[in-house]
């Protein structure tokens, strides 16, 4: 397929050898929008231990949860501080990105799977899209005012290096906001020990993330909400009931009930982080 190489939105300090070759078709619709829509296709970016989300449309698992989906939506946008630049990091079919765009002045969002990242291109409306390895992130530090990355660290055993990444291209005192399962959850103990394992093959470390374990990584957690109650089949049942996503948003306090963590960051590096690029 044809594919040219991309130049990044001007106003995003992207390191130029890693640019990355993107369709024609989205080259000229980016070229008529503030923060353009960027995508990837000609390398072979799979990863071992995440599933294979080419041949799985997650947006599929969102259709009956809209109650869980909105309770998600509603917390991290109480979570989110301000405006400027927001890269999201696994941000799938757009789900999260669709808030984010709302709020920040420039959204990019990047994934590595394709179907996601065209499902995401159907639905967004401003926000840039790149296909990458989160675990490479292609811009240089201090680029963002803030990183979100919501139910993808849990894929890996390690996600330290993610991390780092991470920490490195948002900038000093900028925001990261992470979404992890809650091993502290009491549904999460009682039902997801087989389904979910903490730590397997897959690696499912991430949960015990927070302010002990990010070792090394100058990300200091500032605060920890939690949602989750309708992540289930009683939300499915109810979600007719648009109402109950209040409950859980009002109880985002009480971790021990809900089966995934938001935790806020505040990206605490030395002043003097020279680009490593
Ligand atoms: C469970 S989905 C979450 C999507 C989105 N954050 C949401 O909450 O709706 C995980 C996503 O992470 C992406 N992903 C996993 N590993 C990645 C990596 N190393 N680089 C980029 N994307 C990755 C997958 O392609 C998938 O779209």
């Amino acid at each position: 397929m044809d594919s040219i190489s991309c130049k990044f939105p001007s106003k995003l300090n992207v390191s130029k050898e890693r640019t990355v070759p993107m369709h024609r078709h989205i080259a000229r619709r980016y070229a008529s929008r503030k923060v353009g829509r960027i995508a990837a296709q000609s390398r072979e970016l799979r990863t071992v231990g995440v599933p294979d989300y080419e041949r799985y449309d997650y947006s599929k698992r969102w259709r009956h949860l809209e109650l869980a989906d909105s309770a998600e939506k509603e917390t991290i946008r109480r979570m989110l501080w301000t405006s400027g630049r927001c890269l999201e990091l696994g941000g799938g079919y757009g789900r999260i990105t669709s808030l984010l765009e709302e709020i920040y002045d420039e959204t990019l969002m990047m994934d590595l799977s394709q179907l996601n990242l065209r499902i995401a291109q159907s639905r967004l409306d401003k926000a840039g899209l790149l296909r990458g390895d989160i675990r490479r992130i292609p811009f240089r530090n201090d680029t963002f005012d803030c990183a979100v990355c919501i139910r993808v660290l849990h894929h890996y055993p390690n996600p330290l290096p993610v991390l780092q990444e991470i920490s490195r291209v948002v900038r000093r005192r900028g925001q990261v906001l992470l979404g992890v399962p809650n091993d502290k959850s009491i549904h999460n103990r009682l039902f997801n020990s087989a389904e979910e394992t903490w730590v397997d093959e897959h690696g499912h470390i991430i949960s015990n993330l927070g302010s002990r374990a990010i070792k090394g990584i100058p990300l200091v957690e500032t605060v920890r909400k939690g949602t989750g109650l309708f992540d289930n089949n009683i939300g499915r049942a109810l979600r007719r009931l648009r109402f109950l996503s209040h409950l859980d948003v009002y109880s985002s306090g009480m971790l021990a009930l809900k089966s995934l963590v938001f935790i806020s960051y505040r990206n605490e590096k030395p002043e003097d982080n020279a680009d490593r690029l």
